[in-house]
């Protein structure tokens, strides 16, 4: 029978947000009732390549992530769905060393999702055919860490490790990821050729998976929700304070009056009630903006009243989560993670000679 795992994650450095929910997290809720084995990373090693001064918030998002996966339906108490802590897989950190033997560092300095980190650490912009160089670094100052640098080769190791031993004909290896964590998925497949062309079969390239709306604007109208851009409305969010950052979103600049005609499509306001809002409603709203029937005050109001009934229910599942044993469904997880990574392992030293079966037979 053919193996069908998906292994994906986040890194822990605070609670989940809308933009999480649109680019991840709504794909991989239904994707546990599809046939798969799934593991779900909590990517604390990765988190420590830009948060290493700051392992106490690793150790407080590690929880709040579990929570949060729990609360929009993720089930670790399946048989086919774990929880993996990164750092809890010795296996994890050796492949990651190997696979970096292979991995060369033009690769990294082209790498667009490596740029862009890059970029909101310098603010300096790099054109899409340029890589990373020598100015960079020196505006980075010291903040990007070797760790940073080769995060791409570990995230590589995070995905190859779940590889079926051998891999056979039909198996599957399925990453659902948001549209910004493409790069990885394709650098993931290079490495993983190549590693199979230099010493015979032993990975499966993985099948990127990326949802119909790969990314959710951030309230300020910046083309991405982050937490460092401070414009995110959170999984955990009660409903007193949604509605408040709801009335401080961006609106269409160019709509100054209520019966001015608005430009929906660009209008984050109503980019969410798509995204969230029942879909008569947002086309109701869309055409009333758009024809200049519709004020922003009012459709704020709405937004908050359909983000709240988005939200509720998450929120009653996270209270139960609290009561649950997740310390049991990470232990659990982890350890399913090294028995399936030790057998990976295995192929890796014997196809890298690493066994030594001419000196230990
Ligand atoms: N880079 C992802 C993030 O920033 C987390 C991650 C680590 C991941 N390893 C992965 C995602 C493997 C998909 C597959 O959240």
């Amino acid at each position: 029978m053919a193996t069908r795992r998906i292994l994906t994650g986040f890194r822990p450095t605070g609670p989940a947000h809308l933009g999480h929910w649109v680019g991840a997290l709504k794909q991989w809720v239904p994707l546990q009732d599809e046939g798969y084995d799934c593991h779900f990373l909590v990517a604390d090693v990765q988190a420590l390549t830009t948060h290493a001064d700051n392992p106490g918030l690793i150790e407080w998002a590690v929880r709040e992530l579990t929570l949060d996966w729990i609360a929009v339906g993720l089930d670790p108490t399946r048989p086919n769905v774990h929880f993996v802590l990164q750092s809890g897989v010795p296996e994890l950190y050796e492949l990651s060393e190997l696979l970096a033997m292979i991995a060369s560092v033009n690769e990294i300095l082209r790498n667009p999702t490596i740029k862009s980190e890059v970029t909101q650490i310098t603010g300096v912009q790099l054109s899409p055919d340029e890589e990373i160089g020598a100015e960079e670094l020196r505006a980075a100052g010291g903040k990007i860490t070797v760790g940073f640098f080769r995060y791409p080769v570990s995230q590589v190791a995070d995905i190859e490790l779940f590889a079926p031993q051998p891999p056979k004909e039909g198996d599957e290896l399925l990453v659902p990821v948001g549209a910004d964590q493409v790069p990885h998925l394709e650098y993931t497949n290079v490495l993983a050729r190549r590693f199979n062309r230099m010493y015979g079969r032993v990975f499966l390239p993985c099948t990127p998976k990326v949802g119909e709306v790969g990314r959710l604007v951030g309230t300020d109208g910046n083309a991405k929700m982050s937490k460092s851009l401070d414009n995110a409305i959170y999984l955990g969010d009660d409903a007193k304070v949604v509605e408040a950052k709801v009335r401080g979103m961006f609106t269409d600049k160019t709509k100054i009056r209520k019966d001015d005609p608005g430009h929906p499509d660009t209008c984050p306001v109503s980019i969410y009630h798509n995204a969230f809002g029942d879909g008569e409603a947002a086309k109701r709203i869309h055409e009333e903006c758009a024809g200049g029937r519709r004020g922003c005050v009012a459709c704020k109001k709405e937004l908050a009243a359909a983000l709240n009934g988005f939200l509720d229910p998450i929120r009653a599942r996270r209270k139960e989560a609290e009561r649950m044993p997740i310390a049991k469904y990470l232990r659990e997880g982890t350890e399913r993670a090294r028995e399936v990574g030790a057998v990976t392992m295995r192929a890796v030293r014997e196809a890298m000679h690493l066994d030594y079966k001419t000196i230990f037979g």
